[in-house]
């Protein structure tokens, strides 16, 4: 199965950040119930890997925090965008979280990618780059209108790839303990 480990928002938020949509040729914008902060992206793993998965993502010991949000980006540049996203402002206590998720999923042997973590909240992809429209949504201020957010748990997500689009159940959730 396919799998990613990240943080879930609440509702409201996500109907925020779902309503920064404009409208840019070739964008596919992420639908509000799969709106998310990857952790770690596991990609297939054997069934037999879950149970230790599980285990060894529930023996994690890290406190809550709240995020704030620090405007719009995209990847991999301007010139040639190719996914939209919003940012967050720097949060120790988040990257030592994601750390510590490197780690887990190293202990149950799944590879993981070299890349420093790079937090984003992924807003949209575009199967071709429309640099003029994605400059016009990069300079709307759209992210003083974004409250700070409570994180207090993150989640196990299976990713199911159909012919609509992936569909993302949560397998299970673990708590950080109180900030
Ligand atoms: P991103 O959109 O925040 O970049 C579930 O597929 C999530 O895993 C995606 O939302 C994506 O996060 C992340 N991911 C990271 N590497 C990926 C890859 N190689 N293929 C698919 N998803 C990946």
């Amino acid at each position: 199965m396919r799998l990613f480990i990240a943080i879930e928002f609440p509702d409201e938020l996500k109907k925020q950040l779902e309503g920064m949509h404009t409208d840019i040729p070739g964008s596919r914008w992420v639908p509000m119930e799969q709106i998310h902060l990857t952790l770690s992206f596991l990609g297939e793993v054997d069934d037999a890997t879950l149970d230790p998965l599980t285990g060894a993502l529930a023996t994690i010991k890290a406190p809550g925090f709240d995020l704030c949000f620090s405007g719009t980006g995209c990847f991999p540049d301007r010139r040639r965008p190719r996914a939209l996203w919003v940012g967050l402002e720097p949060e120790p206590l988040l990257n030592s979280l994601a750390s510590l998720v490197r780690e887990a999923v190293l202990a149950c042997n799944i590879p993981q990618e070299e890349r420093p973590f790079s937090p984003h909240i992924t807003l949209a992809r575009l199967k071709f780059p429309a640099p003029r429209e994605v400059g016009a949504f990069l300079d709307l201020p759209q992210k003083k209108e974004l409250p700070p957010v409570r994180v207090r748990e993150f989640t196990l997500f299976r990713s199911l790839l159909t012919s609509q689009g992936a569909v993302h159940t949560a397998l299970r959730t673990f708590a950080l303990s109180p900030p």
